[in-house]
């Protein structure tokens, strides 16, 4: 019986591009439901934009947009990611569309009639300025312990104390800046710490559907722990579910004024996806979630979010009378050369970059497979190592296989098989697993295991034809039917490599079924050797090796483009041939007051990303400013517009640089650059950062 799956992988935040932990995750998961699909299951993979919060309300509110348009410029660059790099999601969706704002709505009510809702009255920071209530990451203040400024409310950078917003020294709003004021609000929480919940959680949680160290997480979060005294700490705390306007979410029914934290809407958005993808396929819905459907739910997660979906989320599931999810499959971070990567920044290495430079999709989708495994672990990039890897396996294993004996099939047999040589295809079967065992590792993400199974099969086929040398046997006519049974056997062979690849490469297998004349890339063909007479096309070009220059360029910064200077380029004019009057050896002066089309070209300016942005300690004029100006790295800046912009609302803005501005030493670092921005000369009436239309991309030359 096929299964029926419902794979998702975490929903991004609509603020800001993939990275390659992004990249990786849907790489994870695109493997193990293609490798699904391939056996014949029946799978819906669906992934969403996760567009509500305070963030995303302020980021648009500085871009002078509102959250809809920036939600829809972030969601219009999704597709060139997805499909650059072959995942195969069945519906994008985004958590705000009518289908969630409809499921949150409903999830909330059952859960209000289970009486698992209940209200209280918070006290919490609010910016009187901005007339908002205040997320502790909008907070900074001196801390208590030891008088750093500028720290944030929860825990300090110099002291590592660890603290309560409400304990900080001379407390601001980053927003504004304004002192934030103490004020009451009732809040809506979900009642996690019921006997209900907590009885549900410790079944749901510990029968074996998580990861062990998964599992042991969450037994930590349920059972508390105790101290050396026996005093028992935690234990489920309700959850503050709601959050008070001006917010950008959904509205909380039967409560003015109030809507869902973003946390509640957001794994939700995994339903209204798959209720949109329903939609598009004429399939029930309701098919899918009722508690008892026939349905495996697959969540694909980062380690950083296991809280929300082994207590919150299954825990919500479960008393609105939905589906609990059957598996949460976690993984771990990716670093690259060790580097650990921001949640905002990603890492060094740019998946758009990667693919601009044209580099294959494939080799990305090989190399991560060959790291990744079933466990809670980080992975690392290491540019070495992606070129040896991909260069010695695909192409030095996979690829030679048909590359050295296909021509000869082709040229000399009219591309038809000759009969099988039982004797060496059942040879290739004792140095490896077999397929059986290799779709046991795929099934439980053990896709390193997996591929190293695949390339000892690999191994013995090159050591096949190395013995059997079909260049040789071709040279002697007496040894045609030897040639024949030889390449013949290869390319079986091949076949079947490619197959039991398919899932970490599709769009090479897809041009091997064309010019092998493949019926269907599933996994049942496995066991049928491909009859005699089958006839393949001529061989068609696979894959190119990896050449290390393009890691250079994936890294390095792109050299400056700015003009070079006249006089040296005038010079080295003048060392080759005499200046004429038509090449003068010197630009003519542009008038006084102006300057030549030249002497503006050496100004190189570039739109970046903001990538981060924050105060700096001992410095009320500064903002240190990361930007992302398309070179594959990130530059730092110091800019002294901190009394005009608030930290939070600049990241993720695109602005105008100059990149080729000499760096400047200064007291809190090196400044590597300048952001330009519109001011009159005293300042007076504000300083406004220049923004490029939309459409812009970071490392675009503006000229
Ligand atoms: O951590 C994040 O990036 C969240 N946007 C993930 C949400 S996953 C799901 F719950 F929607
Ligand atoms: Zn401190």
């Amino acid at each position: 019986m096929p299964r029926r799956l419902f794979v998702t992988t975490a929903l991004p935040y609509a603020n800001g591009s993939f990275h390659i932990g992004h990249i990786m995750e849907y790489i994870q998961a695109d493997i193990w439901v293609r490798f699904q699909r391939m056996q014949g299951n029946e799978v819906h993979f669906v992934c969403a934009d996760d567009a509500h919060g305070a963030p995303i309300m302020l980021k648009a509110e500085s871009e002078g947009i509102t959250p809809q348009q920036l939600v829809a410029r972030i969601a219009a660059e999704r597709p060139q990611y997805l499909d650059g790099f072959h995942v195969s999601f069945d519906h994008w969706h985004s958590t705000d569309s009518p289908e969630n704002v409809e499921l949150s709505q409903d999830i909330y009510r059952k859960l209000r009639a289970a009486g698992l809702i209940s209200t209280r009255t918070i006290e919490q920071f609010y910016d009187p300025v901005k007339g908002m209530f205040l997320p502790d990451r909008y907070i900074k203040g001196e801390c208590p312990k030891c008088g750093a400024k500028d720290q944030y409310g929860d825990s300090c950078e110099v002291c590592g104390a660890v603290y309560a917003p409400t304990e900080l020294k001379n407390p601001y709003s980053t927003i504004t800046g304004a002192t934030p004021v103490m004020r009451q609000s009732e809040h809506y929480f979900f009642s996690l710490s019921d006997p209900r919940c907590v009885a549900f959680l410790q079944g749901w949680a510990l029968e074996g559907r998580l990861q062990p160290e998964v599992a042991n997480k969450a037994r930590e979060w349920l059972e508390g722990s105790t101290d050396e005294d026996g005093t028992k700490t935690g234990g489920l705390a309700d959850w503050d579910i709601s959050r008070d306007a001006p917010y950008f979410g959904i509205p909380i029914p039967d409560a003015p004024g109030k809507y869902f934290y973003v946390w509640l809407d957001a794994p939700i958005g995994y339903l209204a996806s798959l209720k949109a993808n329903c939609a598009k396929r004429g399939l029930d819905f309701a098919s899918f979630v009722a508690p008892d459907a026939d349905v495996e739910q697959v969540h694909f997660i980062g380690k950083d979010i296991i809280y929300f979906h082994t207590l919150f989320w299954p825990a919500m599931l479960k008393f609105a009378g939905y589906k609990v999810p059957d598996r949460v499959n976690v993984h771990g971070f990716i670093t690259v050369s060790g580097e650990k990567m921001s949640k905002s920044r990603g890492t060094g290495l740019s998946p758009l970059r990667y693919l601009e430079l044209g580099m294959n999709p494939e080799w990305l989708r090989y190399y991560l497979a060959a790291k990744l495994n079933a466990r809670v672990e980080d992975i690392d990039f290491n540019p070495e190592d992606f070129v040896a890897r991909v260069n010695s396996d695909l192409v030095g294993k996979l690829v030679n296989i048909a590359s050295r004996c296909a021509g000869f099939l082709v040229k000399r047999f009219d591309g038809r098989l000759a009969a099988l040589d039982h004797g060496a295809h059942e040879g290739f079967a004792r140095p490896w697993a077999g397929p059986e065992a290799v779709a046991a590792l795929y099934e439980q993400r053990e896709y390193g295991k997996a591929l190293r199974e695949i390339m000892q099969f690999a191994d013995a086929v090159n050591q096949h034809i190395d013995a059997e040398k079909p260049w040789d046997l071709a040279k002697d006519p007496a040894r045609t039917a030897d040639l024949h049974r030889c390449c013949s056997t290869a390319l079986r062979a091949f076949r079947d490599l490619v197959l039991l690849l398919t899932p970490v490469l599709p769009a090479m297998a897809e041009r091997v079924r064309g010019f092998m004349n493949l019926p269907a890339l599933d996994w049942a063909a496995l066991a049928e050797p491909l009859p005699e007479g089958h006839r393949i096309e001529a061989y068609q070009h696979l894959m190119t090796r990896v050449d290390p220059k393009q890691l250079d360029a994936l890294f390095d910064a792109p050299a400056a483009t700015a003009a070079p200077a006249p006089a040296t380029a005038s010079a080295k004019a003048a060392a080759s041939k005499p200046a004429t009057p038509a090449t003068p050896a010197t630009p003519a002066p542009a008038p006084e007051g102006t300057i030549s089309i030249d002497e503006f070209a050496k100004v190189d300016l570039r739109i970046a990303r903001i990538v981060s942005a924050e105060t700096v300690a001992g410095s009320d004029k500064l903002l240190k400013l990361v930007l992302d100006a398309g070179e594959g790295r990130t530059r730092t800046v110091f800019s002294g517009i901190r009394k005009w912009h608030a930290p939070e609302t600049l990241a993720g803005r695109l602005t105008v640089m100059v990149v080729n501005l000499a760096p400047r030493k200064m007291k809190f670092g090196l400044s590597e650059g300048m952001v330009l921005a519109a001011s009159f000369p005293d300042d007076g009436g504000g300083v406004f950062l220049l923004d490029p239309q939309d459409g812009a991309q970071p490392g675009m030359k503006v000229r």
